[in-house]
């Protein structure tokens, strides 16, 4: 055995994951996204960047203009005849199925004599051009009869409306608990919900094809479920459509189910009037009819003893649903799987109910529910410790899963065992690396001396389950190439949407073929090469297509082994990839030499790969089973100063700490933290939709609507990966990052309410709701100066 061939000898893989030496890597080390360079020099391809074919005509969607409302009659005399006009299309010209509801069958693709929303899409103009579409859709008119509309989730909640029946999920009796508990507390909270903001807005570009074949480019997270709206609305077969995405800039889960639209409304043009459709949103278009994420309502009642151990825990939840389901019910499953945090709540008891109202049908949006599940125990959490006169992170600590080897401290309220609880060390890490403590005696010290700007200071941890609660949705395929020079092209079922999935599944391919990264490239995401895929979402991105592609990389792998182990009278176990040449004994050769050499020798060299997470199941009736892979964890820490005169307030210094387990691509990591962290921060404290009385989302552009901006990142921000290793066999044992990071920002919100409670002396809980805008903690501040003055 040579002395290079030594060095990348190792001991057989202890798992799944081909170990390939750690004197050669091509995953764990921190590759810039694949796209870099394109994105900075603005010749990334998004859909609408795709030349257009000849005859190309351009869509615009006519809305509701009625909260809620039948329609008596439509004129559309002046639409015809508009500059540019070519078909104007209703509910009446779908071919197949008026529907794009990805679960419950009840989301019209355009409203059909019923409308449930102002911006509820009722007809479609197309022209030549995309202004002559846009400016043709105005002059419609309509007649409509009015009916009563609901419009917030508490008015939904008293009159029993909702889109499917509550939900509930009990452990132990909270409600006995509760009435012997020696402290008690209850409260309301309510958090609003958000746009998802995605850069580039829904664009779907229909291209027919011969057959009743239909070919759309469409910017999605879910091309399979595209594909399936797309041919039930044209009434033909899943195989006469293609649904192509080479990239989205942005998704955040607005990608994921409210893509359909756009996508069905080009492909019924396009099939109609047999040429290219392109429906691109104007933003204020989008905003208007897209869903969102959902705001939710809480009440809540807790019982805790005098350490501030949570005996009994009771909330009732009612999320805004809007019109129709939607993800609404698998987004109130997650809240109810994330109301316990990080804590164990051994009484409790989680109602959840998803209120039908007349506004947009809100969606997926990252963290799915997780983050409104868990704000509500964070929230009761943070009043106990001031009930009590004690630092929140104390009662926190004292609250937490036990370590994994606590028997009766680790079982969540839906009956999964922890088994990979790191929180005790995570949140020790941050304490001390945040100097947590002495900025607390630090921010007291400021506080006393001054009487106008107050700082606040909080540390909040994260706990959040990876995998589909669907179990079905936990599978994912990919194809990998490898070409006779020895390139490979890679593709898999997931979507990049900028998080970086293309990336780390090229990382793993190299990774498994001994290849410089250089050598694999990802090809667009296409239904007619990966065939029923599951959305890119729930953070399982990587993880399952990371492991699908990594399969297929590990047949080829093989089959190249056999051959050269063939060719020099060896053991094919015994053959090493690394560096981008293979090696067994004295003998080597590059890998495209090795390829050319099999290709002559008729060696297959593609295969597909598959992956199902195991151990998964979910009883959607009980509410309980295992259905998270495993858990990630993190924890934050955030300074703010507040001016108690204007309610205006800044982030001082944020310190997050996240568990990616044995990280992919330590950068990619770090950046989705850092993007993730800011924008739960726009969430919770200036990002604000606000309907008119009327229903008429008033908030519907960047003028109106807040997301922050490069000066609101904090100047000061430490953003670290905790050391960690999946306990579960995951792609090379990381862990899912897209998500759980969205939940860091509470810090920054109970940090301003913790700034706002010293103008009481910390004596009293600021009332306090998300988005805490400044205008809200203006309130408060004055809430709290009300009850100082009334003790
Ligand atoms: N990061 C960027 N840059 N853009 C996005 O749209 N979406 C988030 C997250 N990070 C998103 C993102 C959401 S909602 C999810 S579910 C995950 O990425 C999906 O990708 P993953 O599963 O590959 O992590
Ligand atoms: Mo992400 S909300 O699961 O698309």
């Amino acid at each position: 055995m040579n002395k290079q061939t030594e060095v990348f000898m190792k001991p057989a893989p202890q798992d799944s994951n081909t170990d390939n030496s750690s004197a050669w890597a091509e995953v764990g080390q921190s590759h810039p996204h694949e796209s870099a360079i394109l994105h900075v020099l603005g010749e990334a391809t998004y859909t609408d960047d795709i030349p257009e074919a000849q005859g190309t005509l351009h869509a615009a969607l006519g809305m509701s203009q009625k909260a809620h409302a039948r329609i008596r009659s439509i004129n559309f005399d002046a639409v015809r005849s508009a500059r540019g006009v070519v078909a104007v299309f209703t509910a009446a010209d779908i071919p197949g199925t008026n529907d794009c509801g990805p679960i419950i069958h009840d989301d019209p693709i355009l409203a059909d004599g019923l409308v449930e929303y102002v911006g509820q899409p009722i007809f479609a103009v197309i022209a030549d051009t995309h202004d002559n579409a846009r400016r043709a859709v105005r002059k419609v008119v309509v007649d409509y009869d009015e009916l009563p509309a609901i419009l917030t989730p508490q008015a939904a909640h008293a009159a029993k409306s909702y889109v499917l029946p509550p939900m509930r999920l009990a452990r132990g009796d909270a409600q006995r608990a509760f009435e012997t508990a020696p402290h008690r507390a209850s409260g309301q909270l309510y958090v609003g919900g958000q746009e998802q903001f995605y850069l580039e807005g829904q664009i779907s570009y229909a291209i027919p094809k011969e057959q009743n074949g239909m070919l759309v480019l469409c910017s999605t997270q879910h091309p399979t479920e595209m594909q399936h709206v797309v041919a039930h609305a044209l009434g033909v077969h899943s195989h006469n459509i293609v649904v192509e995405c080479r990239r989205m800039g942005g998704g955040f889960g607005g990608k994921e189910s409210q893509s359909a639209l756009w996508a069905a409304v080009a492909a019924i043009a396009a099939a109609r009037l047999k040429r290219p459709v392109k429906l691109r949103a104007d933003r204020d278009d989008d905003m208007m009819v897209t869903g969102k994420r959902h705001c939710f309502y809480y009440d809540y009642e807790v019982g805790y003893d005098d350490a501030g151990r949570i005996v009994a825990a009771k909330v009732d939840m009612v999320s805004r649903a809007g019109f129709s389901a939607d993800l609404s019910a698998p987004v109130a499953t997650r809240a109810v799987c994330h109301f316990d945090n990080t804590y164990y709540l051994s009484d409790v008891e989680i109602k959840a109910s998803c209120g039908k109202t007349n506004t947009q049908s809100n969606t997926a949006f990252r963290g799915f529910g997780g983050p409104q599940g868990a704000i509500a125990i964070e929230y009761i959490v943070d009043e106990i410790a001031r009930n009590l006169g004690r630092d929140a992170l104390d009662i926190r600590k004292l609250n937490f899963y036990g370590r994994n080897d606590e028997e009766g401290r680790n079982v969540t309220q839906y009956g999964q065992k922890i088994v990979d609880n790191v929180i005790h060390e995570l949140v020790a890490e941050l304490e001390s690396t945040s100097e947590y403590r002495q900025r607390r005696a630090a921010v007291e010290a400021f506080n006393a001396g001054s009487p106008v700007l107050k700082k606040g200071l909080a540390l909040t941890p994260v706990k959040f389950g990876i995998a589909f609660n669907v179990t079905h949705f936990n599978q994912a395929g990919a194809l990998v190439h490898v070409y006779t020079d020895g390139s490979v092209l890679v593709n898999h079922g997931g979507t990049e949407m900028g998080q970086g999935i293309n990336t780390k599944v090229a990382q793993v391919v190299a990774h498994e073929l001994g290849i410089p990264l250089e050598l694999v490239r990802v090809s667009a995401t296409d239904t007619s090469k990966v065939a029923n895929t599951s959305a890119t979402a729930a953070s399982t991105g990587a993880d399952l297509n990371g492991k699908a592609a990594q399969d297929a990389a590990h047949t080829i792998r093989q089959r190249l082994a056999e051959f050269f182990a063939k060719l020099h009278g060896g053991d094919a176990k015994a053959v090493v990839f690394a560096a981008g040449a293979v090696y067994l004994g004295e003998h080597s050769m590059a890998f495209g030499d090795l390829a050319q050499k099999a290709y002559l020798s008729r060696v297959q060299l593609w295969s597909d790969g598959f992956y199902a997470t195991p151990g998964l199941h979910w009883d959607p009736k009980t509410m309980t089973g295992r259905p998270f892979s495993y858990f990630a964890y993190g924890a934050s820490v955030s300074e703010v100063v507040v001016d108690t005169f204007t309610g205006e307030w800044r982030l001082l210094r944020a310190d997050a700490l996240y568990d990616a387990g044995q990280s992919l691509n330590p950068a990619l990591d770090i950046g989705q933290v850092e993007g993730a962290f800011i924008q739960g921060m726009g969430w919770l404290t200036t990002e604000e939709l606000w309907w008119n009385k009327d229903g008429k989302l008033m908030t519907h552009a960047p003028s109106t609507y807040k997301i922050p901006g490069i000066s609101d990142c904090p100047q000061d921000f430490r953003v670290k990966l905790f050391k960690n290793r999946n306990v579960e066999d995951s792609i090379h044992r990381s862990k899912a990052v897209g998500e759980p990071p969205l939940l860091l920002p509470f810090s920054v919100f109970f940090a301003i309410r913790d700034a706002v409670a010293s103008v009481g002396g910390k004596r009293f809980n600021p009332p306090l709701n998300a988005p805490a805008t400044s205008e809200a903690i203006l309130k408060s501040v004055e809430a709290v100066r009300a009850m100082s003055r009334a003790a």
